[in-house]
């Protein structure tokens, strides 16, 4: 089929997706800039910032070239105009303020913050390490994508346009409810938001005004056997046990990864690993995998390293006014999470970091603080049962203030290495996972 024909029949297929959104009422669809489907409009303005008719620069008809990188920059990089979105730069120009996705050369991710919920972000961008490779030139493995025991994934060249509609579609970002390329048969929708759009963070622990299980649905039409919601053996050779990622607890995919690029590092003995199936990754020198921290400092958001690895600690649940003293909430920040068990524990353990609310961890109300205070505020934020005798509030409900037991005294029971480094080193090498 020549260029020419290609191009009326996709015209033609326009013209029928325009008369389908006109059955739809004729309302716009509220994506931003010259992104815009509308229902129906006789003297559109907008194809004209992006297509050329004679004078095109690209076989699709695009105002400036070669690659449609290039184009998408001429309004969304760095030195662009006609956005306030530098995705190249992980910017939003106007305030200076960070992207969500991160950026494709820089990102402003703060990945060492030691916060217990929060990822913040940096005052200086830094350049990435890792980044979707969406140049539309250089071929990746499409990891994951395909039936089970289909390899690691096939060979696939990145383009914006792969994953968004530059004409609109009303989804979230633009997303494309079936990317191209990605083979998936059922549309994966993410919900948009509501106006005014939001495009920046101030915390990348939030993945932001999306629902999460949409939005791992949606990454797992192209990293098919990515999306988990248990544990269990999938009976792929490669992709076989996996952490829950279908949402569910916040274990979406963009609550550890950012989409476009990230600035963390990986250089860790152990952080830097192989590919799946002893594949190659394209540009990803440091193995750091669209991660938001460091290393793995991603699975220490969720799981304490003070407990360590018996107990699961979740986000915490929506927050409390903190008027009142909450029963579990040991730090007085007016919410039962994380935080509040390790507060505990230093307190168990004689170390300082006292509080005025110490008195709200002793959950099970017998007159002790002790490691299984902390336990029991673990178990909560996981949203399992939490043993309280009879009489004693419950965990989040207000509590009546008794004085608090003498804060520095006790001996320490449990002896924590609060420092990630202390862990003893495993006989695993950095590659090992790599298959040969
Ligand atoms: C924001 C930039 C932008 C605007 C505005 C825009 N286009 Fe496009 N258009 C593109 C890009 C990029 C492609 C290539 C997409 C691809 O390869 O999948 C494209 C592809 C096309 C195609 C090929 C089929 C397809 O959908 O991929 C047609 C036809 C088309 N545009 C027509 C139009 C018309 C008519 C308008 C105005 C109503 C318009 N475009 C507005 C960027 C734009
Ligand atoms: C002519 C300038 C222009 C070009 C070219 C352009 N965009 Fe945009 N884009 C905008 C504007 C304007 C906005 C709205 C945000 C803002 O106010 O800057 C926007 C918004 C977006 C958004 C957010 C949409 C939403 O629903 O929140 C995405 C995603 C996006 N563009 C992707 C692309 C991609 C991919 C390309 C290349 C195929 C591209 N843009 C090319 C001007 C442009
Ligand atoms: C692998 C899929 C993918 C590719 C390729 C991709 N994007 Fe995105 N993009 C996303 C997702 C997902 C989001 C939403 C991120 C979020 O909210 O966490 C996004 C967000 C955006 C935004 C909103 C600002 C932000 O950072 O959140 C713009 C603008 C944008 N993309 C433009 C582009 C341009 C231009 C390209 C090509 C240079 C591109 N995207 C390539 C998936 C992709
Ligand atoms: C709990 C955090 C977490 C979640 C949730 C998560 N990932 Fe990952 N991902 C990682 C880590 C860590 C790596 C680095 C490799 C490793 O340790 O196995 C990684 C690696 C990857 C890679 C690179 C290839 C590889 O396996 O090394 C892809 C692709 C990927 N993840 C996609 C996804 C998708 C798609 C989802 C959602 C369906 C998702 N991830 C959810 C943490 C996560
Ligand atoms: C259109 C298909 C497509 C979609 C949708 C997509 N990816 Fe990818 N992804 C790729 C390809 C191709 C590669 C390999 C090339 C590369 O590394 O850029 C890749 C690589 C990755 C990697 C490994 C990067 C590295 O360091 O090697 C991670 C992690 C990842 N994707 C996560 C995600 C997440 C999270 C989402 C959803 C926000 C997502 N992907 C959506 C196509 C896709
Ligand atoms: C968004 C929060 C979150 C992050 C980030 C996270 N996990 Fe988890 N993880 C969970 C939850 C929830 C469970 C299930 C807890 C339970 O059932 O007791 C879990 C379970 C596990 C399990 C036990 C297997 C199972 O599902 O029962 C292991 C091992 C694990 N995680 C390792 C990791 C590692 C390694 C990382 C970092 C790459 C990580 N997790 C990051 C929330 C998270």
């Amino acid at each position: 089929m020549s260029g020419k024909l290609v191009l009326v029949v996709l015209m033609a297929g326009l013209l029928a997706a325009a008369l389908v959104s006109q059955g739809r009422g004729g309302v716009a669809l509220a994506d931003g800039g010259p992104h815009i489907a509308t229902g129906s409009d006789a003297t559109p303005d907008r194809c004209a910032s992006c297509h050329r008719i004679h004078t095109a620069e690209t076989d699709t008809l695009l105002t400036s070239g070669p690659t449609e990188m290039d184009f998408c920059y001429t309004c969304h990089g760095t030195g662009g105009t006609g956005s306030d979105l530098d995705v190249q730069g992980g910017k939003q120009r106007s305030n200076n303020s960070a992207l969500r996705a991160g950026g494709f050369d820089f990102a402003s991710i703060n990945t060492t913050d030691p916060a217990p919920d929060s990822i913040g972000v940096l005052g200086t961008a830094q350049a990435v390490t890792s980044w979707h490779t969406a140049d539309g030139t250089t071929a990746g493995t499409l990891w994951g994508n395909g039936a089970l025991n289909s390899g690691a994934g096939p060979s696939f060249t990145l383009r914006c346009s792969a994953c968004h509609d530059p004409h609109g579609n009303g989804q979230y970002r633009i997303l494309r409810p079936i990317p191209a390329g990605s083979g998936a048969t059922e549309p994966a929708n993410v919900t948009d938001e509501a106006d005014p759009k939001v495009y920046s963070t101030t915390n990348y622990f939030e993945p932001g005004p999306v629902s999460g299980i949409q939005m791992s649905s949606w990454c797992a039409t192209c990293h098919t056997r990515y999306l988990a919601s248990s544990t269990a053996s999938s009976g792929d050779a490669i992709f076989a046990n996996r952490h829950v990622s279908d949402g569910t607890s916040g274990r979406s995919c963009t609550k550890c990864h950012a989409s476009h690029g990230t600035n963390a590092g990986a250089s860790g003995t152990y952080s830097s690993v192989g590919y799946p199936g002893g594949g190659r990754g394209t540009t990803n020198t440091a193995e750091s995998r669209l991660l938001k921290m460091d290393n793995r400092g991603i699975c220490i958001k969720c799981h304490t390293e003070v407990l360590a690895l018996t107990v699961h600690a979740l986000e915490a649940p929506a927050p409390t006014p903190a008027a009142v003293m909450l029963q579990g909430d040991a730090d007085c920040d007016g919410k039962v999470n994380s935080a509040d068990a390790f507060v505990i524990v230093r307190d168990v353990a004689g170390l300082n970091g006292s509080s005025a609310c110490l008195a709200a961890g002793d959950i099970d109300c017998d007159g002790e603080r002790t490691s299984l205070d902390a336990l029991g505020i673990l178990r909560y934020v996981a949203h399992l049962s939490v043993d309280q005798p009879a009489g004693c509030p419950p965990i989040g409900a207000a509590r009546t203030v008794t004085p608090s037991r003498g804060a520095e005294t006790s001996s320490p029971t449990v002896a924590p290495s609060p420092t990630p480094e202390a862990s003893a080193p495993s006989a695993r090498g950095a590659t090992s996972s790599q298959a040969s």
